[in-house]
């Protein structure tokens, strides 16, 4: 399984015209239908049989392609013995966090049923991925790439690429999901990952696991999707003798600027063109863990149709700083604001730096124990999950589910403590959140349902001052960030999309035992343009099982 080439479409995509499931969506959009069984399956990605998670049979799992505003329709069989999510790491689910696929919206999949997503790619485009948001099954894969392609007659700011592939890259365990959830469980951290996987494949067996291999036909440019879907390893990624050009992060198109290599925090997706410019041999991509001892490292191949010997040499290095190079490579990383995104019009035509904040939020992340065990908490509180997703107490008005604003919207300093935290905001207001990171380790923060300006990071404290230096010209748009150790990273969101939205570390370990909460972007009004009713199809559990989706 773990042999399927990068970039193979996906086998189970069929288009057809029209579904009777929902009126909602936009009729004029295409469907795209995936039929997907969830299945256990042996992989070997670090040479040693594990019990993956297989999509349809493959680690990782096929790619989901469409267009802006496509409808996807896909039906999720759970074949394992456990309850089962699927999420969409950066696809923003408009006015429908019920589909969203994480704990605190959707109920999860019983084990031996299915459920049908019913997801539009609405106004986006760019690389995102999917991956399973329960029970930390992301460590056993389930996870595969999402790309979004701009509709006929948007312009997209360079020259179609002579191939477009995934790379989805992390670091990985040897041992198998149950075990390192045994672990958290217990009240323990987990070690440093066993390997590194490009695409499923891993090193240091390389007598039995063969690389990831790329062909190239000489003096052609080639895109690749870059998604870290790891653990709790911030990477680098870099390809021996070529120079990457950065052309989109998270749904952006970036200015074009080249780089030798990219470091790729946890969840976060990158698209870079190269040029095979280099005929003659192969050559390494390499991927590396960053800050870590040992650093672990994985290869992949890049073969030339005319290549005339194999790859030489040692594989380049990564980058050996503390953050500085890694700091200023971020705040390289702009917004071509001339260019067009999943709209005609440039995407600098928001002007995100003239709009007044209504309100700020300061969220600082910290490591301690609770009742003896290790947690994870923003502003103090250990994210548990309750009987109920949020959403469906929220729209069923279950009492006692969960209490708003259970979390704090500035640091408290007070020991942690466990809640179902929940902060309600204003639909419609336009918000600067500052993650504080007072630990001596990277975070990466995601926030589904929004993408948002990354308008500033720097090392200490975060003041008022601070704000002197934000960019609020050409910030990039994105829905996942990093913020490095000692250091803060302030965003600026347009909260336009009503619905209960998860805010997590995507550091695993550390959302798994609570650094994580949600944030219920709130309106009184009951119109369909603000919020969509409940998928008639919704499955319904906890406190509200028996309730019913539509009015009898
Ligand atoms: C999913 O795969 C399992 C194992 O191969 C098989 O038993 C089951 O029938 C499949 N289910 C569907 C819906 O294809
Ligand atoms: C389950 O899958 C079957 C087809 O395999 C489909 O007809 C049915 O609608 C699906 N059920 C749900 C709840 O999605
Ligand atoms: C920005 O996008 C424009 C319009 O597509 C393009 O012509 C230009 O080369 C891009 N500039 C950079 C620096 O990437
Ligand atoms: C995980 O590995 C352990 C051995 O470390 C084994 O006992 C257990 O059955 C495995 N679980 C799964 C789900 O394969
Ligand atoms: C922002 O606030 C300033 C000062 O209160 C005000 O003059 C300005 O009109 C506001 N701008 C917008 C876009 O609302």
């Amino acid at each position: 399984m773990a042999r399927k080439s990068a970039g193979s479409p996906p086998s189970s995509v069929l288009l057809l015209a029209a579904v009777s499931l929902l009126a909602i969506v936009a009729a004029e959009s295409p469907y795209r239908f995936f039929d997907w069984n969830v299945t256990y399956g042996d992989i070997y990605p670090l040479g040693v049989r594990q019990r993956g998670i297989l999509i349809d049979g493959a680690f990782p799992g096929p790619d989901i392609h469409c267009v802006t505003n496509d409808n996807l329709i896909i039906n999720v069989h759970n074949s394992l013995n456990e309850p089962f999510l699927l999420s969409w790491n950066g696809m923003q689910q408009r006015r429908n966090s019920f589909v969203d696929g994480v704990y605190g919206t959707t109920c999860p999949i019983p084990p031996g049923k299915n459920y049908t997503y019913i997801l539009q790619a609405k106004d986006q485009i760019g690389s995102f991925y999917y991956f399973p948001s329960l029970a930390f099954h992301k460590a056993a894969g389930g996870f595969g790439g999402i790309r979004i392609l701009s509709r006929p007659g948007i312009p997209v700011p360079f020259a179609d690429p002579a191939g477009d592939y995934t790379i989805l890259i992390g670091d990985w365990y040897k041992s198998n999901h149950t075990d390192l959830r045994a672990r958290l469980d217990g009240g323990h951290k987990l070690p440093l990952a066993d390997g590194i996987l490009i695409n499923g494949r891993g090193s240091g067996y390389a007598l039995t696991v063969e690389p990831l291999f790329v062909l190239l036909l000489p003096g052609k440019t080639y895109r690749l999707r870059i998604s870290n879907v790891g653990l709790q390893n911030s990477v680098n990624f870099r390809i021996q003798n070529h120079k990457m050009k950065l052309v989109e992060v998270e749904g952006t198109h970036t200015l074009q600027t080249t780089y030798s290599s990219l470091d790729v925090h946890l969840g976060q997706s990158y698209s870079v063109l190269f040029t095979a410019d280099q005929p003659g041999q192969d050559y390494y991509i390499v991927v590396s863990s960053r800050w870590t001892t040992p650093i672990l490292t994985t290869t992949g191949v890049l073969h030339y149709s005319n290549s005339a010997g194999p790859v030489s040499g040692p594989p380049p290095g990564g980058p050996t700083d503390q953050v500085d190079w890694s700091l200023n490579q971020a705040r390289s990383i702009r917004t071509n604001l001339t260019a067009s995104g999943p709209r005609p019009n440039p995407q600098g035509s928001y002007h995100y730096g003239m709009i007044n904040l209504t309100r700020s939020i300061v969220l600082a992340n910290s490591a301690g124990q609770v009742n003896r065990k290790q947690r994870y908490a923003v502003n103090s509180v250990s994210f548990i999950p309750a009987d109920t997703p949020l959403k469906l107490a929220d729209y069923f008005k279950i009492q006692g589910v969960f209490k708003e604003n259970s979390i704090s919207s500035r640091p408290t300093g007070g020991g942690i403590y466990l809640d179902t935290s929940v902060l309600t905001t204003d639909y419609r207001t336009f918000i600067e959140i500052v993650f504080q990171n007072n630990e001596d380790i990277v975070q990466s923060w995601h926030l589904d349902g929004y993408s948002f300006w990354v308008v500033g990071l720097d090392g200490g404290q975060w003041t008022t001052a601070s704000r002197n230096q934000y960019n609020l010209r050409d910030a990039v748009s994105r829905s996942t960030t990093q913020v490095y150790p000692k250091s803060w990273t302030a965003i600026y969101i347009a909260l336009d999309n009503v619905g209960m939205w998860n805010l997590r570390s995507e550091y695993w370990a550390r959302q798994y035992l609570g650094q994580q909460f949600y944030l219920r972007v709130f309106t009184t009004s009951t119109s369909l343009r603000d919020e969509y009713p409940i998928p008639k199809n919704a499955l319904l559990c906890g406190r509200a099982a028996g309730r019913h989706t539509r009015p009898m």
